[in-house]
């Protein structure tokens, strides 16, 4: 065996390694996070190496200087896998915060020029500098709650050549960020403005901006708000095509405050996952359920928000695989790190918290096209790694806001 540089011994280890192929986790290893008591895990330039149990780690050979810890009395799993955010933005929404707490409709300020247009102003207005400060701490902080990969979307510029240079500074934050980054070009997210009579020179100028995005690896997918009053099926499925024929994943934000029946379409347009789905109907968790596409569960959204959250149950029962995010973003979910993701996921989801964790690792690493690097502690893997300050991982879910994360290592280098 090779020599580790990295060996973590003793632990209650989580592996959630699959009982036999790589698949997404559906039925009852939607719930199955491979715990091992006393378990190791080795690591070597990045990638486990191997995993086991009891004295077995005293047969792995160091190299000079390996890192070597008895973790004993804490849980070891893999680190957590953020498949939704919306981090690419400068400054706040207080005033939208309250008056919607107070009865006024997200849609409604979205189309009185509010909302998503508010921060697109704010973010259109901040330099390269201040932007690219913002992603990186907002990174950063991902990864001290436990996030070893994150995935990140464009969004707020709206006008292709704006979002263009969100994606340039996004190149650059992943370049230089601790762990891996995603990027994904969220292209219709609302009409701008000088838009407004003509939405099809909109997509016509996005689909331009499509080929852009590829021809220089600015994005790994294409996202898209399909929502009432915002984009509709018609306006996204050329968007679609053209992402597909350029060889980029599709996404998209289905189904949240409206059915508009989003989610059939995900699976008909074979997305890489489908978000929110809050309102799915039966037939559209029928098609997710059939194509094998995750349904990415955003319970901070529908918590600031405060709609029905989506119901877990309705997914796990018809096998629809379950991943989970925060979808920070500062309109509806301001939500900062996974385990907060995790807690709500069970109690306002009806997850149980050892679905919640597969939603937040392997289902998540699917949701991203990333199910076979990601996600479990499996030799070969990217040696991605969260110690917890706890021997029960369901503390997670249990003390929603607890300092539990007391170790990050990404790539097998400790990065909180
Ligand atoms: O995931 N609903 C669309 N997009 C984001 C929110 C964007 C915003 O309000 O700034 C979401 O909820
Ligand atoms: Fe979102």
């Amino acid at each position: 065996m090779t020599a580790a540089d990295l060996v973590l011994h003793g632990a209650r280890l989580l592996t959630v390694a699959p009982l036999k192929d790589e698949r997404p986790r559906v039925g009852p290893a939607a719930g199955d996070v491979g715990a091992l008591m006393d378990g190791f895990v080795a690591a070597r330039d990045g990638a486990i190496v191997a995993t086991g149990h009891g004295v077995a780690h005293e047969a792995v050979e160091r190299v000079d200087g390996a890192v070597d810890v008895d973790v004993q009395g804490r849980v070891v799993m893999p680190g957590f896998i953020d498949p939704h955010t919306h981090l690419c933005y400068a400054g706040e929404r207080w005033e939208e915060f309250a008056t919607r707490r107070s009865g006024a409709d997200y849609l409604a300020v979205l189309a009185a020029g509010g909302g998503i247009h508010a921060t697109v102003r704010a973010t259109r207005d901040a330099t390269d500098d201040q932007l690219l400060t913002l992603l990186m701490r907002r990174i950063g902080d991902a990864a001290e709650l436990g996030t070893t990969t994150i995935e990140v979307k464009s969004g707020y510029g709206l006008e292709p050549d704006e979002e263009l240079r969100q994606l340039r500074l996004l190149a650059r934050a992943k370049a230089d960020a601790p762990i891996d980054v995603a990027v994904t070009y969220l292209a219709a997210h609302a009409l701008p403005a000088p838009y407004t009579d003509d939405r099809k020179r909109f997509i016509r100028e996005v689909m331009n901006a499509i080929a852009i995005v590829a021809n220089e690896n600015l994005a790994e997918a294409v996202d898209a708000f399909v929502e009432k009053g915002v984009f509709d099926i018609d306006d996204v499925r050329p968007l679609f095509t053209a992402a597909k024929k350029a060889g980029l994943a599709v996404t998209m934000h289905a189904d949240q405050l409206n059915d508009v029946g989003a989610s059939a379409f995900a699976a008909r347009a074979h997305a890489r996952s489908a978000d929110h789905v809050a309102r799915a109907s039966a037939e559209g968790i029928r098609a997710l359920a059939r194509a094998e596409i995750p349904a990415v569960l955003l319970p901070g959204s529908a918590f600031f928000v405060g709609y029905a959250p989506p119901d877990a149950r309705r997914f796990i029962s018809a096998r629809v695989p379950v991943a989970l995010a925060s979808d920070h973003n500062p309109g509806t979910s301001p939500l900062e790190g996974m385990p907060t993701a995790i807690a709500l996921g069970v109690t306002l989801c009806g997850l149980t918290p050892h679905e919640a964790i597969v939603a937040a690792t392997i289902n998540a690493a699917h949701a991203l096209g990333r199910g076979g690097r990601i996600g479990a502690l499996i030799p070969g893997r990217r040696a991605d790694i969260v110690v917890l300050d706890s021997d029960d991982e369901r503390e997670l879910a249990y003390r929603m806001g607890a300092p539990l994360i007391a170790e990050v290592y990404a790539s097998g280098r400790r990065v909180a």
